[in-house]
């Protein structure tokens, strides 16, 4: 069978990104669904290739039980083959990906992470780099909601086409 293979993209790929991917990660391991997904994150930008997550994410993380383990990658044109979707954390990485895409598929792939929040449906993931915790622990919460969401609307849909897990 094949998987679903989803791409979370920010700026730096050291704050949003990679803590969306691992709290998305965790629960696909909580609900034993790991099996049906592959997941990754990177960032538009080309800072940080190579660096752990930020510090205050990390800690963040740990605090609500998350643990993140990545390397920063910048977002190549070639994602958009590799990946079947593509969530971006706010317009401005979605502007800067969608000038990667180069026909109608790749362009159908990016999606704002937002879109699955119950809360501020469609807006941006704030960039939290030069803020405090809360605005690093309100990150966490869009991101908690928006990845379960998003996994719930996946299992149905995989359900829907007969699968069983
Ligand atoms: P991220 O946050 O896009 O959520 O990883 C940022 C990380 C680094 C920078 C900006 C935003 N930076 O300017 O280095």
């Amino acid at each position: 069978m094949e998987k679903i293979r989803v791409l979370f993209v920010c700026l730096g790929n050291i704050c949003r990104s990679p803590l969306a991917e691992a709290i998305f990660k965790h629960k696909i391991k909580e609900r034993n669904v790991e099996h049906l997904f592959e997941v990754h994150s990177c960032g538009t930008a080309n800072y940080h290739i190579g660096d752990s997550p930020d510090s205050r994410t990390i800690a963040n993380a740990k605090r609500n039980g998350v643990e993140i383990d990545h390397a920063g990658r910048q977002l190549c044109v070639a994602d958009f083959d590799s990946y079947d979707y593509i969530f971006v954390m706010d317009q401005s990485n979605r502007k800067n990906a969608l000038r990667l895409t180069a026909n109608a598929i790749h362009h159908t792939k990016v999606i704002m992470m937002r879109e699955f929040d119950t809360i501020g449906k469609g807006e941006d993931v704030p960039d939290p780099y030069y803020g405090t915790e809360k605005d690093f622990q309100e990150v966490f919460d869009i991101l908690n909601r928006s990845t379960e969401n998003l996994l719930l609307d996946f299992l149905k849909r995989e359900k829907q086409n007969g699968f069983s897990f």
